[in-house]
């Protein structure tokens, strides 16, 4: 089970399961993302069916979608108290640390999160690792000015650094930055590593997202994995 159209079915699992935790009257955060996609179709759903919530999206590939679907959404700025965010991952460790940001939005991904009671990821299983790091580059949003050095820095830390480009062409994010794609083999402390890239001048924010998640939903072949943070995978 590891072609597209079954990893596919594996991340409409996940969203389907999803959707469940949200309730009438609930501020959403809505992450980025393929897996994303299928919770805002099954929100939209829901919301033309009576359902009343707002969303807040992390980028305006998901707020287009959202307001396709009928889902109302806040502006921009303003200050939300989320009650729950669904956001999907590019792996995730067995303590529910992940890596984000292959769709470019980590930057409004992690101040959605931190602005909300819950942080609901939802995966296909592939992404499940026993360590973060190896095949997978922890993405990196730096701004424009300057970044070789600050690349040079991360390369004092271990990363093996390259600069994203899409279509030929250096990516700029939303929020008018570039991302540094930076490889580890194995990113044994997410929670060191993260303060330490936080300190790096130029560094506006890094894909570790450690200690956010407050549940995991992994879509299987043969259903769904439900992890709460703080238990073991397979004990809730
Ligand atoms: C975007 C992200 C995405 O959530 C992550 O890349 C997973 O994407 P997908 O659901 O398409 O596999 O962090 O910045």
């Amino acid at each position: 089970m590891n072609s597209p159209s079954d990893i596919d079915t594996l991340k409409r699992r996940a969203a389907a399961a999803a959707v469940e935790y949200v309730h009438d009257g609930y501020l959403v955060g809505l992450g980025t993302g393929s897996t994303v996609g299928h919770v805002v179709r099954a929100l939209g759903e829901r919301v033309r069916a009576g359902l009343r919530i707002k969303g807040v999206p992390t980028s305006q590939e998901t707020a287009e979608l959202a307001k396709s679907t009928g889902i109302p959404l806040l502006p921009d700025q303003d200050a939300w108290p989320i009650d729950v965010t669904i956001d999907g991952a590019d792996q995730v460790d067995p303590q529910l640390n992940l890596i984000k940001g292959g769709g470019g939005a980590l930057l409004r991904e992690k101040i959605v999160a931190a602005a909300s009671k819950q942080l609901i990821i939802v995966v296909d299983a592939t992404k499940r690792v026993p360590v973060l790091g190896g095949p997978c580059p922890l993405p990196i949003e730096v701004v424009r000015f300057g970044w070789p050095n600050t690349a040079r820095r991360i390369e004092a830390l271990g990363g093996k650094v390259a600069l994203r480009e899409r279509d030929g062409r250096v990516f700029t994010t939303e929020s008018g930055h570039y991302i540094l794609d930076c490889r580890w083999d194995r990113i044994e402390d997410p929670a060191a590593l993260e303060m330490q890239l936080n300190r790096i001048p130029g560094v506006v924010e890094s894909g570790l997202f450690v200690g956010r998640t407050t549940i995991l939903i992994a879509g299987t072949p043969q259903g769904v994995e439900v992890q709460k943070a703080g238990r073991q995978r397979g004990s809730v």
